[in-house]
C-alpha cells in the first residue's frame, strides 16, 4: 500500500484530465534531461519515449491505483544543472524515482544525489560503468562500455578488416575516456595496433592539428568515441584533409544531427547502439508505428527506446513493490528480472546494469543502416 506518511511520498492531488471537479493521486517520477543545448537530440529523444510510456502506462490505469506524473527538466546540457535539478526534483517536487540523463557526466553528477536522498534513479542511456557503482540506489536499463568498445574493436578487426587504428578522445567527457580505454584494451588484446592517440574537449570546433598527426601515423581507420557534434565536424574536417579512411564510434553518434552536420563526410562511417527501427520484432514494429502516431511521423532512436524502457522499468518496480517507498522501490528495481521492452530484455545484474545486445549501424546514402547486432 502506498504509505501517506512518508516525507518523499509523492501523492499529489492533480484535477482529473477530465476537467470534472474530483482530484484523483498521482505518483509524481522526476526527469532530468538535455532538452536544449549541445546534446539536445539526445535529451529530445530520451524525453519523448519516457513520455509515450507514461501516456501507456496512464491509459492501463497508471500504477498503484494512481495516475503517473512525469515531472521533467532542462539542463541545457550543461554541467553543474543536473544536480541543482535533481535536488528539485526530490525537494521541491517529492518525486518518487528519477528517470535521466543519457550523458555519462550527468548521470555522474546527479546519482550520488539521488543515493544520499534513498530516490531511486534509473539512467535510460549512460553507458559509463562508473555511473551504477555511485551505489545501491542508480540503476540503468542499457548495456555498459566494457561491452560497447569490445562490440566496436571486433568488429574493426573483424569486419572492417582494420589493423592499425587512432583513437581521438574527447577528455572532458566520461563516456569518451571510458569508451576510449574499452576499446583500446580490446582492439590490442586480439593484435591490433593503435598507432596514435589524440585528445579534444567537449565543444572544440576545429580538429586539424589532431587529424594531421593521425593522417601523418598512416592508419586505416578512426575510433572516435564522442558525442554527435564532434563527431561529425570531425568526419568532416578529415574528409577536407583527404583522409578516405573510415571512422566509426559509439552510441554518442546516434542523432539525426550527425548527418544534418557531417553530410557526405558521414558516409561509410560505424558506430554501436543499443537498438535500430529497422529490427523486425513486433516489439520494435509496435513501438515505432506508437511513436510515430504520436510524434508527427518522427521514427525512435535508441535514446527514445531506453527511454521508453526506463519508465516502463520504474513503474513495473513501483507495482511490484506495492508501495512508493523509497528503499522498497529500490529493492523491487534490484530484483526487475525478464522485463520486456522494445530494448529487448531487462534482468538487473548484481551491479544494477542491464545487459543487452548492441547493433552496429552504418551511414549509407544519407541514412542509418542496420548491420549486425551483437549478441552481450
Ligand atoms: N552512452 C552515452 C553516454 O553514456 C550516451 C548515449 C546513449 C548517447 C545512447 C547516444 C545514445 O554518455
Amino acid at each position: 500500500m502506498i504509505q501517506p506518511f512518508r516525507p518523499l511520498l509523492a501523492l499529489a492531488l492533480a484535477a482529473a484530465v477530465s476537467g470534472s471537479a474530483s482530484a484523483e493521486e498521482t505518483i509524481k517520477i522526476g526527469e532530468y534531461a538535455s532538452l536544449t543545448g549541445k546534446e539536445a537530440a539526445f535529451g529530445q529523444s530520451s524525453h519523448k519515449g519516457t513520455v509515450l510510456a507514461v501516456e501507456e502506462l496512464n491509459q492501463r490505469g497508471g500504477v498503484l491505483g494512481c495516475k503517473i506524473e512525469l515531472v521533467t527538466d532542462d539542463n541545457q546540457s550543461k554541467q553543474g544543472e543536473s544536480a541543482t535539478i535533481v535536488k528539485k526534483l526530490i525537494f521541491r517536487e517529492k518525486v518518487i524515482g528519477i528517470l535521466g540523463e543519457v550523458a555519462s557526466m550527468r548521470s555522474l553528477e546527479a546519482a550520488p544525489l539521488c543515493q544520499a536522498y534513498k530516490t531511486p534513479m534509473i539512467s535510460p542511456s549512460s553507458t559509463n560503468p562508473k555511473v551504477t557503482e555511485i551505489g545501491s540506489y542508480i540503476f540503468r536499463v542499457c548495456f555498459i562500455d566494457p561491452f560497447q568498445g569490445t562490440v566496436m574493436a571486433k568488429f574493426a578487426k573483424d569486419t572492417l578488416k582494420i589493423h592499425r587504428v587512432a583513437v581521438l578522445t574527447s577528455v572532458s567527457s566520461a563516456y569518451s575516456v571510458g569508451l576510449a580505454k574499452y576499446f583500446k584494451q580490446r582492439f590490442a588484446a586480439d593484435g591490433g595496433e593503435i598507432a596514435i592517440e589524440q585528445k579534444f574537449t567537449e565543444g572544440d570546433k576545429d580538429f586539424n592539428a589532431q587529424l594531421t598527426a593521425i593522417k601523418a601515423a598512416g592508419v586505416e581507420g578512426i575510433f572516435v568515441p564522442g558525442y554527435y557534434t564532434e563527431a561529425a565536424l570531425i568526419c568532416r574536417q578529415a574528409r577536407e584533409l583527404d583522409m578516405k579512411i573510415p571512422l566509426f564510434g559509439g552510441d554518442g553518434w546516434e542523432a539525426p544531427e550527425l548527418i544534418k552536420i557531417g553530410g557526405e563526410a558521414v558516409e561509410g562511417c560505424y558506430y554501436s547502439t543499443h537498438y535500430s527501427p529497422q529490427v523486425d520484432t513486433p516489439a520494435v514494429k509496435g513501438f515505432v508505428e506508437r511513436f510515430k502516431a504520436r510524434f508527427g511521423g518522427e521514427t525512435p532512436d535508441a535514446m527514445a527506446a531506453l527511454g521508453y524502457d526506463s519508465a516502463g522499468v520504474m513503474v513495473d518496480a513501483i507495482r511490484r513493490a506495492g508501495t512508493t517507498d523509497g528503499p522498497a522501490v529500490r529493492d523491487a528495481l534490484a530484483a526487475t528480472s525478464g522485463f520486456e521492452g522494445v530494448t529487448g530484455t531487462t534482468t538487473m545484474d548484481k551491479d544494477r546494469n542491464a545487459s543487452k545486445a548492441a547493433v552496429v549501424i552504418m551511414v549509407k546514402d544519407g541514412q542509418f543502416k542496420f548491420v549486425q547486432s551483437v549478441a552481450p
